[in-house]
C-alpha cells in the first residue's frame, strides 16, 4: 500500500476531468441500456431527464456536494422500487466503465465509496451491500 495520492487534486481532475467524464456518462448509459434488471426503470424516461440524473450522479461520484436543486435525491427515487439489488448493479456498471477507461484502483475504489454514501436515499433505506 502507499499513501502518495494527492490530496490536492479533486478526483473528477484526477480521473482526467471533463472529456473523460462525457466518456464516463456514454459507457455508463450504453450499459444501464444493456441491463434487463435496470432499463425498465427508464422506459418512461426522457433522454433529457436521464443525462440530467447521470450528470447528478457523476457529480456526485466526483466533485462532492450534489448542485442538483430539484426534488431531494430521495424523493426523486421513492416509490420506483428501487432496491440495493439495483442500485449496487448501478455502481457495477459505474466500475466496469472506469476500468474501460484506464482509471486506476485507488480512484476506482473512491469514486465507488461516494456513490455509496447515497445508497439510503436512493433505495429509501439503509446502505445495504446486496
Ligand atoms: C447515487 C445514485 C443516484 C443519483 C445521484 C441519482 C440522481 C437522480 C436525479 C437528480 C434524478 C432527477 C432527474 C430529473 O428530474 O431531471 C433522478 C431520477 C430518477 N432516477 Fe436516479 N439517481 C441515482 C440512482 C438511481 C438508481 C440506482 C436508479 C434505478 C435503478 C435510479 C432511477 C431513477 C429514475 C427512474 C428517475 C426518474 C427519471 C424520470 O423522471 O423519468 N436512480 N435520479
Amino acid at each position: 500500500m502507499d499513501h502518495k495520492s494527492s490530496t490536492t487534486q479533486s478526483l473528477y481532475d484526477r480521473i482526467g476531468g471533463e472529456t473523460v467524464v462525457k466518456q464516463l456518462v456514454s459507457k455508463f448509459y450504453d450499459r444501464i441500456m444493456k441491463d434487463p434488471e435496470l432499463v425498465p426503470f427508464f422506459k418512461n424516461s426522457s433522454m433529457e431527464k436521464l443525462r440530467h440524473m447521470q450528470t447528478e450522479y457523476f457529480r456526485a461520484a466526483l466533485d462532492g456536494p450534489l448542485t442538483y436543486a430539484g426534488l431531494s435525491l430521495a424523493k426523486a427515487h421513492q416509490g420506483r422500487g428501487i432496491t440495493a439489488r439495483h442500485f449496487n448493479l448501478f455502481a457495477q456498471h459505474v466500475l466496469a466503465a472506469l476500468k474501460e477507461l484506464g482509471v486506476n484502483t485507488e480512484d476506482i475504489d473512491a469514486v465507488i465509496a461516494r456513490i455509496n454514501l447515497l445508497a439510503g436515499e436512493v433505495t429509501g433505506g439503509p446502505a445495504a451491500s446486496d
